[in-house]
């Protein structure tokens, strides 16, 4: 996510637990793109990235809450985007898990009650983000209580090539959402695939985006 928006021309800063461990993967990214303009790239902790005007929570589902806990204060404003998806392999099968607030970006949003939480990007595969000599063939369902926050975020996920992002109500839609996931990743290990998600029918749009 970060190097893609970073390709796109915005500021971006990775965050990690290990300021080192950051640097490191920018150094990696700049390698990897040589032909990209990535000199917008910051690396740092997970404060560092923190002071961004908007911040991406990218952790395991059950470190998203913690994380934002204790940037709390930092986030106070901000718009804070949560694309952690809470699932488990019980043997060949992937099963969605419910956080206690029923959704990841419902913990998120208790931990940093000050940020305005957006939920999205959940099915959107990594592979194809960070490949920046491709296009995203996918769409992404955009929630939250925020309106202003919302739009901004589809309007974000609008300048993905390819991507369109569609509204999806209120942080409530978060928990399914995020559930689909798991029957997305148990799709694409069952049919070897690598699948992600496309919607139909919008009266009058293709949804917000670049596609
Ligand atoms: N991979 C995908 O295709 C994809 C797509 C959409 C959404 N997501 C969601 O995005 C989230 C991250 O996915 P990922 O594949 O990037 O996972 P990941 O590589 O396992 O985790 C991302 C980073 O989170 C940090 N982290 C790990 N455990 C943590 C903890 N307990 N507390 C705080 N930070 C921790 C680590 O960075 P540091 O060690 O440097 O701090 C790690 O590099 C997940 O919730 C996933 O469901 C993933």
């Amino acid at each position: 996510m970060g190097v893609r928006l970073c390709d796109l021309g915005h500021d971006v800063t990775l965050g990690s637990r290990d300021a080192d461990r950051a640097r490191s993967v920018r150094e990696e990214l700049i390698d990897r793109w040589p032909d990209h303009d990535l000199q917008r790239l910051r690396a740092g902790d997970n404060a560092a990235a923190a002071e961004c005007d908007i911040v991406v929570v990218a952790t395991p589902w059950d470190g998203a809450a913690p994380t934002v806990a204790a940037l709390a204060e930092q986030l106070d404003g901000k718009i804070l985007i949560c694309m952690a998806n809470a699932l488990t392999r019980v043997g060949k099968e992937f099963q969605p898990l419910i956080p206690p607030r029923g959704s990841v970006a419902g913990d998120v949003a208790a931990a940093a009650p000050g940020a305005k939480v957006v939920a999205a990007f959940h099915h959107v595969p990594a592979r194809e983000l960070g490949d920046l000599d491709g296009d995203v063939e996918c769409d992404v369902l955009v929630c939250g209580d925020d309106d202003a926050a919302k739009q901004t975020v589809i309007a974000l996920a609008g300048q993905i090539p390819g991507m369109g992002a569609f509204d999806a109500g209120r942080l409530t839609a978060a928990g399914p959402i995020e559930s689909l996931t798991a029957v997305l990743i148990g799709m694409n290990v069952r049919h070897k695939a690598h699948l992600s998600v496309r919607l139909s029918g919008m009266p009058g749009s293709p949804g917000v985006g670049s596609r």
